[in-house]
């Protein structure tokens, strides 16, 4: 039998960044995660005969997945677009492929390389446009990051996050919505490779406002004393490919191994939003340690972005 589910209206029209949500919005996301994944498959009735424009400009394995079965299991389907070989705006203008899109499908999520394709093709599309990770910001990443910490944790508010590695997408992501959760958010980085500072300032902004703190180190020792959970990302983005060597140099001592993690609360937890290096940015013994949090992040990538479909596209 289904249950209906309650779909509140959120306060954005697109998901191109956490920072735009509400914590009322984010408080919605959790709640229809939390119901689709109890409720499993049974919701197809929410998206039914919806389609969605897959475009990605660079591999995935879990985005790809999971919006794809995530629609299906709405009782909607997916178009997938391999754009690997050329960037959006190469054949065609942006805005014309978004005027396209718009007659054809009900939203679009993209995987791009430039943030602002992103932003032009919400411009230009009267439909949603999720953000499937852009060389600024991975905001359903992040969602489904702290969406695994609500079922960990119950409340969020005071908990501290240290993110330890390169100031990326993912990083940008986490700091946007732990300061709108009330998390404290660390993040630990070889100097030049700190987080954007416009991100950190306006989030120390929103911190204030929402009880949380943002902290910028750089000394890899200092960084887990006490959290209550670890964050590592790859330590060269796609794209990057070129400075792996040199980054693997810079970054050797932000390893996440067992003498990071023991500076921490006992018991916290290990997280990456994956594909990982085993040996470079964690250990084996990390990764694969009983304080890994890491699959049941990816398996909540689908229930957090079918929440996030069902909210923008019913
Ligand atoms: N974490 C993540 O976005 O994985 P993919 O690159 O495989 O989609
Ligand atoms: N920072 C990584 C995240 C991959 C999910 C990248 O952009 O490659």
């Amino acid at each position: 039998m289904t249950v209906p589910l309650d779909l509140p209206r959120l306060s954005v029209h697109d998901l191109l960044c956490t920072s735009a949500l509400s914590p009322t919005d984010l408080e919605h996301v959790f709640a229809t995660s939390r119901a689709l994944k109890a409720a499993r498959t049974v919701h197809t009735e929410v998206l039914r005969h919806k389609r969605l424009a897959m475009i990605f400009e660079k591999d995935s394995l879990r985005t790809r997945f999971t919006f794809d079965i995530g629609m299906q299991d709405l009782g909607g389907s997916a178009v997938f677009m391999d754009h690997r070989d050329a960037r959006l705006g190469s054949r065609e203008s942006v805005k014309d492929m978004a005027k396209n899109l718009e007659r054809w499908v009900h939203g679009i999520v993209a995987r791009t390389f430039k943030h602002k394709a992103l932003e032009e093709l919400a411009q230009h599309a009267g439909i949603p446009v999720i953000n499937g990770l852009s060389d600024f910001v991975h905001p359903c990443q992040a969602l489904a990051d702290f969406f695994t910490l609500t079922e960990k944790w119950g409340q969020l508010r005071g908990r501290t996050l240290c993110y330890v590695g390169d100031g990326n997408n993912t990083c940008h992501a986490l700091i946007h919505t732990a300061v709108k959760l009330g998390v404290h958010i660390r993040v630990c980085s070889p100097e030049g490779y700190e987080p954007n500072a416009r991100v950190v300032n306006e989030a120390m902004r929103t911190a204030q406002e929402h009880g949380s703190e943002v902290t910028i180190l750089n000394d890899p020792d200092a960084a887990a004393e006490g959290v209550d959970a670890i964050y590592t990302d790859v330590w060269a983005s796609m794209g990057q490919e070129d400075e792996i060597e040199e980054r693997n140099g810079i970054f050797a001592a932000y390893q996440v191994d067992e003498e990071m993690l023991a500076r921490a609360r006992p018991g916290a937890l290990f997280m990456h939003c994956l594909p990982a290096h085993r040996g470079w940015e964690v250990t084996q013994e990390v990764m694969d340690g009983p304080q890994s949090v890491v699959y049941d992040i990816a398996e909540n990538r689908l229930h957090v972005q079918k929440a996030v479909m069902a909210l923008l596209m019913r």
